[in-house]
């Protein structure tokens, strides 16, 4: 069975492919130089905004399932840059979702628990989205686009993202942490984003089951522990050994120049600990897992 994985040389997509190539055969694209030794997957360099060049990539490989994870994934980039941003978010997954359903393929995109406006929090599959920033909005429509384009289609949306990166450099705040820390660098926080962080090992597994299985419709993978940001700052922190002082305590929506961010934008994962066999984890067991992880 082959697995189609955009985006590769991301944070996600690390996880996701090295997971998978004991089981798949994997495929990565991405548009920047892919890693070194990595032997056992297919790495092809390609621009997805390159339709012409995506469309003949489809039917080079044609994977029996494609996960989606490129994207424009930062909030304040987006905003400012709002055609691009929906180009990259909404249009390639427009084009990726067209060639799945012409070929028969099962996509699994990758969408946000910031589809939400941070209102209610605890957020289930049958709420509806509300759109707090430019990037919410892209992925807002690309969800429609990827569930009204099959029932087999997966758009799972993925809260915060914690780890350390697999393969690749990924954009891992815990990575970032750890460096600042051990530089003696104090770390802000936003207390006013509640969350319910996911580690990547998990997320990479929960992704890789969902290509496999007969699950369609949308699913939140989400950890187990629904915590603001500041205090899972302080929680990882005293994990690691430092001192509850090098955390910081700030408000995201009080900045200046930044996209609005939804406050309460944690998800409730019942449908995931339901559905899959990954089981999804807490905080503390999270960071365990992507700590000791290895590949
Ligand atoms: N990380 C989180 O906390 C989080 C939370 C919720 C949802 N998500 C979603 O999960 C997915 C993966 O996130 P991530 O953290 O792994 O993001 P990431 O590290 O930024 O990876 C995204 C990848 O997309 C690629 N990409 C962007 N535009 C492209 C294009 N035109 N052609 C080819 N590749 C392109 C980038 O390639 P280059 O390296 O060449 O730029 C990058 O490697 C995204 O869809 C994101 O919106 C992430």
């Amino acid at each position: 069975m082959k697995l189609l994985i955009t985006g590769s040389n991301g944070f996600v997509a690390g996880s996701i492919i090295a997971q998978a190539k004991g089981t798949w055969e994997v495929h990565g694209v991405s548009r920047s130089e892919n890693p070194p030794n990595e032997p056992a997957v297919y790495y092809h360099l390609l621009d997805l905004l390159d339709t012409e060049g995506l469309t003949n990539l489809f039917g080079e490989i044609r994977p029996d399932a494609v996960i989606h994870t490129a994207a424009m994934a930062n909030i304040d980039v987006c905003q400012v840059n709002q055609e691009m941003a929906e180009r990259v978010n909404a249009g390639i997954t427009s084009t990726i979702s067209r060639l799945c359903s012409e070929l028969g393929i099962k996509l699994v995109f990758c969408s946000t628990d910031t589809v939400f406006d941070g209102i209610k929090g605890d957020y289930t599959e049958t709420d509806a989205p509300q759109a707090v920033n430019f990037y919410a909005e892209t992925k807002i429509n690309a969800e429609q686009i990827v569930l009204s384009a099959s029932s087999k289609n997966v758009v799972a949306r993925l809260a915060l993202v914690m780890g350390l990166p697999v393969i690749g450099r990924g954009n891992s705040f815990l990575a970032d942490m750890i460096n600042k820390l051990g530089k003696g660098v104090q770390i802000p926080f936003p207390a006013n984003e509640i969350r319910t962080p996911v580690d990547v090992i998990t997320l990479g597994s929960a992704l890789i089951e969902l290509a496999g299985n007969t699950f369609g419709g949308i699913i939140h993978l989400s950890g187990s522990t629904k915590i603001n940001r500041y205090e899972m700052g302080l929680e990882i922190a005293k994990t690691l050994g430092y001192p509850e002082d090098m955390i910081l305590s700030t408000n995201s929506n009080a900045m200046s120049g930044r996209a609005p961010r939804a406050n309460d934008a944690s998800m409730d994962n019942s449908l995931a600990r339901k559905t899959l066999k990954t089981p999804m984890l807490t905080l503390a067991e999270g960071l365990d897992l992507t700590l000791n992880f290895k590949s």
